[in-house]
């Protein structure tokens, strides 16, 4: 198979773990006989710096032309007293909305070894296997800042608007996805409050008529907060709006241990994506070489079962990272409880890699 792939390695650790998960990229490749032809872009901070601006024309031509996008983090305080229409984190609003990838797919799945250096009991965590499913170009973070912008100091606003079709097609890729798992949808909103959750409630009563064979419950999302803590096991697809998925799978992530595990998929229904982990940038641990490069390697495998249905190759590396996590190596951001052996960002995935080339 050949395949082109738009590199965006952005700021901060996204450069760090970029190295590590395009190498792991080549060892599969070159197992199975794929080409895959890289191309690096910008993105973030690091293309304001070189163009003035956080997603240059540029970028979006080379993923246009590509079949798939990886991105690492961008941000960083070097440019968070910039306008913000030229912040890092516009460039990735844009690019999402861009090629109108609205859902976002966040996989939590708790590895056997890594069971200790979750802060949650081992009994709570172990067995966990949940997707949170993201609506993600619509909501509070696209909404336009409404009115009085003029009297900013005395109120700022910001506006949370949902159209009945942009949560249709969000709950229709949640449902074919649960039809897949174990037929269990969560819906999260806030409909005791929000008139934005009372249509996603309403919607998905609507659509799960078209899904008989899904169980589907709704959730308040301060509830979901409190059981992903204690109940998580009891979950398998949920989903919900932009901000609500952006602060469980934030949370959900202490599952596994860190947040330097969890990968994601953004799609939009045919097979092209854009595969990132779901942290940011890191500041605190930048070029240092302590990142953990585990969620981008992920986002790797996700990228080759999603946008190019190689499913044994994706196998493949996840089988790889397994298999070192139960070596025992860890990063620094993954409680040893004084076992195991602590390696860096390039060491750890050359450590992915070496699994995968001696199969
Ligand atoms: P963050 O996700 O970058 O980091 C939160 C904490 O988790 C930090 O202590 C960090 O060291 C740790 N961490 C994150 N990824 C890690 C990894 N792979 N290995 C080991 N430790 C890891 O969130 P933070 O610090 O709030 O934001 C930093 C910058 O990133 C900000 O500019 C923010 O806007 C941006 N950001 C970008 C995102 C993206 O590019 N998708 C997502 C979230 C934040
Ligand atoms: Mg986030």
């Amino acid at each position: 198979m050949k395949r082109k792939i738009a590199v965006l390695p952005g700021d901060g650790i996204g450069q760090e773990i970029m190295d590590g998960a395009l190498e792991v990229l080549k060892a599969v490749g070159d197992w199975f006989g794929h080409e895959f032809e890289v191309e690096k872009g910008f993105i973030g901070g690091s293309a304001v710096d070189r163009f003035g601006t956080p997603v240059p024309p540029e970028t979006i031509k080379l993923c246009k032309e590509s079949d798939a996008v990886l991105l690492g983090a961008v941000g960083g305080p070097k440019w968070e007293h910039l306008p913000k229409e030229i912040r890092p984190e516009k460039g990735l609003l844009a690019i999402r909305k861009e090629f109108d990838l609205f859902a976002n797919l966040r996989p939590v799945k708790a590895f056997e070894s890594l069971l200790g250096a979750s802060p949650l009991k081992r009994e709570i965590v172990e067995e966990v296997d949940l997707v949170i499913v993201r609506e993600l170009t619509g909501g509070l973070y696209f909404g336009q800042p409404s009115g009085r912008q003029g009297k900013r100091d005395e109120v700022a606003v910001d506006t949370l608007v949902y159209e009945k079709s942009e949560i249709e097609r969000i709950v229709h890729k949640a449902f074919k996805l649960a039809q897949k798992r174990k037929k269990k949808l969560t819906s999260v909103d806030k409909a005791n409050v929000l008139e934005t959750s009372r249509m996603w409630r309403e919607v998905v009563n609507e659509v799960s008529g078209e899904y008989p064979d899904v169980e589907v419950e709704h959730m308040l999302v301060d509830v979901a907060a409190m059981k992903l803590m204690y109940q998580p096991k009891q979950f398998d697809v949920l989903v919900t709006e932009n901000m609500f998925g952006d602060i469980l799978s934030d949370e959900a992530s202490m599952i596994t241990g860190s947040l330097g595990m969890l990968p994601s998929a953004s799609l939009r229904g045919d097979s092209f994506g854009l595969y990132e982990p779901v942290h940011g940038s890191a500041p605190d641990i930048a070029g240092k070489g302590k990142a953990n490069p585990l969620a981008m390697i992920l986002s790797v495998a996700m990228m080759l079962r999603h946008s190019f249905g190689l499913k044994e190759e994706a196998e493949m590396i996840e089988m790889g990272v397994q298999e070192v996590l139960n070596a025992g190596y860890r990063t620094g951001d993954l409680w040893t409880m004084g076992r195991g052996t602590v390696v860096g960002t390039g060491a750890m995935s050359q450590l992915v890699v070496e699994r995968l080339e001696a199969d």
